[in-house]
């Protein structure tokens, strides 16, 4: 028999999840639900619901995708419908211990994907609560990887960091690229030139990083030869103080994380 997956929300993540795992999860049946029939209407799903408590009737598998404020109302409708069954949470700042107390379920896994999962190159941080079982653990793996890639961490404090670094790195990246569109405008060039400057110059050095199997600092080094003109940008990054500044964003995403932790 079909192993079952409910996802509950199809905004961003779950809409993302649904699409990655119907391609790479053909063994599985998806249920899908959300409240608003039309983002159901853009998946074309099989199985698709506007009533969580009839999206996970039967299911093995609850993948919660909904935002942490929307996440109460839902589980006191579904009052402990989701005991027994394994619950992976995307929500950010939602603690293993709250899932727990929350679903009802001691199988709970908290995850913290990011946004290219809606390209298939997501990066996922994940951690398992000590109810979960390997055949569940290798279940959540796979979804997972149907969205792109995976860490697990056997720290919850390491969720923090996660969030901070690639929950949120794709916001970091679109600013070098807003950036460097704005400086392509103040150079001359039109909007649109400047868009194209910033976007292909970011989408071309990832697919550099990501054809070959060099390290970001010697793809670094292959622009920036000695005395040239990269070199001096560089320099004067390094002068401007880039890493501290860089580290100190950082650790305060980590804090705000922790904050906001549930
Ligand atoms: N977006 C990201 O980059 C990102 C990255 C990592 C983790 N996450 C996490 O992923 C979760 C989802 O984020 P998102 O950006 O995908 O949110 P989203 O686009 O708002 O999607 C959530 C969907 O769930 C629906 N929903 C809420 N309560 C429901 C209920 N009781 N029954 C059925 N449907 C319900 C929402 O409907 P309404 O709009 O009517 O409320 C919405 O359509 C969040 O917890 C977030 O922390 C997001």
């Amino acid at each position: 028999m079909k192993d079952i997956i409910a996802i509950i929300g199809a905004g961003n993540m779950g809409a993302a999840f649904y699409r990655g795992m119907r391609e790479h999860m053909m063994r599985v049946r998806l249920n899908v639900c959300d409240r608003n029939r039309e983002k159901l209407e853009g998946l074309d799903a099989d199985h698709a619901y506007t009533d969580p408590a009839k999206a996970i009737a039967n299911t093995d598998v609850v993948l919660l995708a909904v935002k942490p404020q929307s996440a109460t109302e839902l589980l006191a409708y579904l009052s402990g419908g989701l005991a027994g069954r394994l619950v992976i949470s995307v929500m950010a700042g939602v603690s293993l211990d709250s899932m727990k107390s929350m679903t009802r379920s001691a199988a709970v896994i908290r995850a913290m994907p990011n946004l290219p999962a809606r390209e298939g190159r997501g990066l996922t941080g994940w951690i398992a609560s000590s109810g979960v079982t390997a055949k569940q653990r290798a279940l959540a793996r796979e979804l997972f990887l149907a969205v792109g890639r995976e860490i697990e961490v056997d720290d919850e404090t390491m969720m923090d960091a996660i969030t901070a670094l690639s929950g949120s790195g794709p916001a970091y990246f679109c600013l070098i690229a807003e950036l460097l569109a704005s400086k392509a405008i103040k150079e001359g060039f039109t909007e649109a030139q400047a868009a194209l400057i910033a976007r292909e110059t970011l989408i071309g050095s990832a697919m550099l990083l990501d054809s070959n199997s060099e390290t970001p600092s010697h793809l670094r080094a292959a622009v920036a030869s000695k005395g040239g003109t990269t070199e001096a940008a560089l320099r004067a990054l390094g002068e401007s103080g880039l890493d501290a500044i860089f580290f100190d964003a950082i650790d305060r995403a980590i804090a705000r994380s922790r904050e906001l932790n549930i």
